[in-house]
C-alpha cells in the first residue's frame, strides 16, 4: 500500500503542503472509543511551529472530523479528519522551483512522479503532512488509554546536548504530554534550544535522537518473523520524514556487551513475571514481553538550509547553485517527537487489534 499503513487498523494520509487541506482516514478502529479532545489538542499543539526554534509558518491545525465520530465516540466506520492549510506562501519557492534541495525529496519525487508532483513547499513530502499523522495517532492514543497503554517521546539528544533518561515512566510520560519542547530536564532543553538558534544564525540546522517509551503493553503481542513488533513499529517510524535510524532497548550497544550483561533476567514479582533489566526494549522474538517498549530514533538535521549548496536543476539536468528561501524549521526534532508518538500509537493499535480483534478497544455499547 502506498499512503496507507496497517492491517486491522489502517491509516491513510493525504494532502500537500500548499494544497487546500491535508487529512487522514482511520479505518478499522473499534467503535465506542471516547475521544479525549484535550489530549488530541495537546498532541497537535506540541507539533505546531512556535518560537525561534521552529519555522515561521504557523497554522492553527484545527481538525474537522467529517466522518466516523458521533457524540464524541468513534462509530467504527472510517474516521476522516481534515486540516486546512491556511498560511501558504508558494511564492517563496518560485525562484528555486526546479532546483533539487539537497537532503530533501525533490529529486527522488521527480524520479517517481515525472514532474506531475506538487513540489510547492515540499508537497506531499512536507513535514506539514505530519499534522494529519499526528491527528490520526492521537485518536489511536485515545483507544490505547482505555487499556492503560501510555506513550511518550522525549528528545534524548539534540546537537550534542543530552537529556536525562526516564526514571519514572508513568509520571514522566504524563508530564511530557503538555510540553512543547519535550525534554525530561528543562535546563538541558534550554541548552538544546540555544544550539538550534545558533545553527540557524549560521544558516544551518541540527538533528538529534528521540526516545520513545510505551508502557502498559501486554506481553504476547507481535509475530515471530516478518511482522515483529520491532518491525511494525520501525515501519511506522520510518514513515516520519527525517528519521534515519532506530534502535530498541540497548540497541547498537548490545554488540559490545557480554551475554551475561545483555540478558534481561525474568523474575516473578507477586505472581507477575517481569525482568530485572530491559536491554531488549520490551521485545523478545518479535513479541512484547510486558516490559516498557523503548526505542530511540535518529532525526536528521532539517535539509532546507539557507547556506549556498550545489544542486541540479530537475528540468534541465544542469548543475546549479541553490540558496533556499522560504520558512523552515532550523531543527525538526522537537516537532517530530509528537509525530513519532503518533505513529507508534497507530502501530501498537494495529498490532493489538490483530491479536485481540477489532472490538478490543470498544467500551460499552447500547442495544443488541
Ligand atoms: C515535523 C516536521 C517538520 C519538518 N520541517 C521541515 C522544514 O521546515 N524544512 C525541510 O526542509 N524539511 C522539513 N522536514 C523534513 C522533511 O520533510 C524530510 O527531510 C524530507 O521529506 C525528506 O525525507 P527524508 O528526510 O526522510 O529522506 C520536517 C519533518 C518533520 C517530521
Amino acid at each position: 500500500m502506498k499512503n496507507t499503513f496497517g492491517t486491522c487498523v489502517c491509516v491513510t494520509i493525504f494532502g500537500e503542503s500548499h494544497g487546500s487541506c491535508i487529512g487522514a482516514v482511520i479505518d478499522g478502529l473499534s467503535p465506542g472509543v471516547k475521544l479525549d479532545f484535550d489530549l488530541i489538542n495537546a498532541r497537535m499543539n506540541a507539533r505546531r511551529a512556535k518560537g525561534e526554534v521552529s519555522t515561521k509558518r504557523h497554522e492553527d491545525d484545527k481538525i474537522d472530523f467529517v466522518s466516523g465520530v458521533k457524540n464524541g465516540f468513534t462509530t467504527g466506520t472510517p474516521l476522516t479528519m481534515l486540516i486546512e492549510n491556511k498560511n501558504v506562501r508558494s511564492g517563496d519557492y518560485s525562484k528555486t522551483e526546479f532546483l533539487a534541495r539537497p537532503g530533501h525529496a525533490d529529486f527522488s519525487a521527480q524520479c517517481k512522479y515525472h514532474g506531475f508532483q506538487d513540489g510547492r513547499g515540499g508537497g506531499h513530502f512536507s513535514g506539514r503532512v505530519t499534522a494529519a499523522l499526528t491527528a490520526a495517532g492521537a485518536v489511536c492514543e485515545c483507544a490505547l488509554i482505555n487499556k492503560n497503554i501510555l506513550i511518550a517521546t522525549h528528545i534524548a539528544n539534540c546537537a550534542g546536548v543530552t537529556d536525562r533518561v526516564f526514571s519514572d515512566y508513568e509520571a514522566e510520560i504524563k508530564s511530557l504530554v503538555r510540553k512543547v519542547f519535550p525534554v525530561l530536564d528543562d535546563e538541558a532543553g534550554e541548552r538544546m534550544k540555544a544550539k538550534i538558534i545558533k545553527a540557524k544564525d549560521n544558516l544551518d540546522s541540527v538533528g538529534g535522537v528521540l526516545e520513545t517509551a510505551v508502557i502498559g503493553m501486554p506481553a504476547g503481542v507481535g509475530e515471530p518473523w516478518f511482522d515483529t513488533l520491532e518491525g511494525i513499529i520501525s515501519h511506522a517510524v520510518f514513515s516520519v520524514p527525517g528519521i534515519k535510524g532506530i534502535e530498541f532497548g540497548a540497541g547498537f550497544a548490545v554488540a559490545g556487551l557480554f551475554g551475561s550483561e545483555n540478558n534481561d533476567e525474568p523474575v516473578n514479582k507477586d505472581g507477575i513475571v517481569t525482568h530485572l533489566t530491559n536491554n531488549a526494549g520490551g521485545i523478545n522474538g518479535g513479541i512484547s514481553n510486558g516490559m516498557p517498549v523503548v526505542f530511540r530514533c535518529a532525526v536528521k538535521p532539517t535539509p532546507s538550509i539557507a547556506k549556498r549548496q550545489n544542486t541540479v536543476n530537475i528540468l534541465t539536468g544542469e548543475n546549479d547553485i541553490i540558496e533556499i528561501q522560504g520558512r523552515h524549521d532550523p531543527a525538526i526534532i522537537h516537532r517530530a517527537a509528537p509525530v513519532v508518538t503518533a505513529v507508534t500509537a497507530i502501530a501498537v493499535c494495529d498490532m493489538l487489534s490483530q491479536r485481540y480483534g477489532t472490538d478490543y478497544f470498544s467500551v460499552g455499547g447500547v442495544g443488541l
